[in-house]
Formats: structure tokens, sequence, C-alpha cells
């Protein structure tokens, strides 16, 4: 077991890649509280989650309004008496074309993706400066940090601004045994994809054709790359985002077709 007794929070932790990382947490040892802005959807995966024999807490957080995070950092010290690793997960996208963004969806995507990771990383490295003990920081990117796709450009502007949060949260709290990291997934099987990822089948052959693994990703296999990075295994790692992409960034050119 790689987290032995470490307590973890996971923002966003309802469903998707959010709700497989902190099973795996949990199934490493790990006692995690889950925390989302869904309420009825959050009580459900932690009961799923408790179910399983895990020791998991809840607690409802919207990551858009500060106060709210700081009060979910409290609630995991107070329930688990300690914080050891966050999870910076919650994240929207709206799909639109460039020249029809508005100050409104600008200011949404970036107050969730960007300002709420940045004040999560702020907030725990507090407990966790504090505690002396050092501790992780992980912060959900994406690959479109990294490519330019105009329908999707306030989602890209914030994922790219979250790696610069990953680096320069690494820099300033090294010296406090804190390392923060990222991971930036590539197209991944879940209820996301339906907010305009992947809505038709010319977006499914879109992708494909620049996915050399040739299939979608699961939430379990950005929850591995989670675990690895938050345990000692990791340990010289810091600043950096790593990419469970199946390929995509590394692409040049396109796949031939293949079948859906
Ligand atoms: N699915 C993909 O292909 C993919 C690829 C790259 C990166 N990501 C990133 O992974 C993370 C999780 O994505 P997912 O695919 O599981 O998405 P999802 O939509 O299935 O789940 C996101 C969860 O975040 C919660 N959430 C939304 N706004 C919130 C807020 N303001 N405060 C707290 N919780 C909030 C939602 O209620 C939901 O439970 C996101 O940051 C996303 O950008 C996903």
């Amino acid at each position: 077991m790689k987290l032995e007794n470490r307590v973890a929070i996971v923002t966003g932790a309802a469903r998707g890649i959010g709700l497989a990382c902190a099973r795996r947490f949990a199934e490493e040892g790990g006692r995690v509280l889950l925390s989302d802005v869904n309420q009825e959807a959050l009580a459900a995966a932690t009961a799923l989650l408790a179910g399983e024999g895990h020791a998991v807490a809840s607690h409802v957080a919207d990551v858009a309004d500060r106060r709210q995070v700081e009060h979910m950092v409290q609630a995991a010290v107070d329930r688990f008496g300690r914080l050891d690793i966050m999870l910076n997960n919650a994240g929207i996208a709206i799909t639109k074309d460039f020249m029809a963004i508005t100050e409104e969806d600008f200011d949404t995507v970036m107050s969730i993706n960007l300002r709420g990771a940045f004040f999560g990383v702020q907030s725990a490295a507090k407990v966790m400066i504090a505690q002396g003990q050092g501790g992780v920081i992980i912060n959900m990117s994406s690959i479109n940090s990294r490519l330019a796709n105009p329908s999707v450009a306030t989602y890209a502007i914030s994922k790219g601004g979250l790696n610069q949060v990953t680096a320069t949260g690494a820099v300033a709290l090294a010296p406090h045994g804190i390392r923060v990291v990222g991971i930036g997934p590539g197209t991944i099987a879940t209820e996301m994809l339906n907010m305009g990822f992947l809505t038709n089948d010319a977006q499914r052959r879109m992708i494909m054709s620049r996915t050399p693994t040739g299939r979608l990703g699961q939430a379990s296999e950005v929850a591995s790359v989670a675990a690895f990075l938050a345990s000692d295994d990791a340990s010289y790692m810091t600043g950096q985002t790593l990419y469970p992409d199946g390929g995509r960034l590394i692409l040049n050119y396109v796949m031939p077709e293949q079948e859906a």
C-alpha cells in the first residue's frame, strides 16, 4: 500500500476521474475526504466507497469560493486529524466559438479550473506547512494545456495557467518539503465528454486520428498516475505535469482511419 494512513482531499470527487482517484487513494490505504459541489452525487459516491470498506468522508464545497475551499481543508483536518495529499481535480468545460466567448463564460471557467485550484494549493499548503512534514499537491490539468483547440479556449487557457500554478507552487513550496505536480489526461471516458469534447461520430474520428493507442482512456488509468505521484515513489518529482494521453501529445501527423 503506497498511501498507508495518509489523509487526502479530492475535489470534484462525485464522479469520473475524481471518484476514481478517491477510490484508488483509499485502496492504497489512504483516508479520503471526497468533496464536490453536487451534494446528491457526492453523497452517493461517498456511500459507494464506504460500502467497499474504505475510510472516507464527504464535504460539499464549491471550489470557485475561496472560503468554501478553506472550510473543506479544515473539514479534512477535523475529521482525520491532518492533511497529506490534496488533489485539485474539480473542473468544467464550455464549448463555444472563440469569438462568442463572453465575460461570464471566461470568469466561470477560470473561477473553477484556475482560481479554485490556486486557492486549493494555498489552503492545503498552509496546513501542510504548519504540520511540518511535507505533503503532495496534485493539479488535474489536461492535454489542452499544451494544444490549441479554440472551441474550448477558456478551458485550454485555464489549464495552461494551471500548469503554471503547479510550476510556481512547486518552487515556492519546495523548502517546506511539499511537492506540487500535475496530471494532464488525454480523452478519458467520463461524463465531461458530453460537455462538447465528444458528442458525435465526427469528433470521435477526429480524436482517434490523434490517439495512437486507438481508444479512450479510463478514469482508473488517470487514478493510477495520481497514486504514483501522491506516493513516495515520486519523491524526487515536483513542478512537472505528467500526461496519460494514449500518445496524443507526441504524435506528429495523424493515425490512419480505423473502424469505430
Ligand atoms: N474527461 C476527460 O477527458 C478529461 C481530460 C483531461 C482533463 N480532465 C480533467 O479532469 C478533471 C475531472 O474531469 P471528469 O472528466 O471526471 O469530469 P466530470 O464532469 O465527469 O466530473 C467533474 C466533477 O467536478 C465537479 N465540479 C464541477 N464544478 C465544481 C465546483 N465549482 N466545485 C466543486 N466541484 C465541482 C462536478 O460536480 C463533477 O462531479 C477536470 O479538471 C477535467 O478538466 C478530464
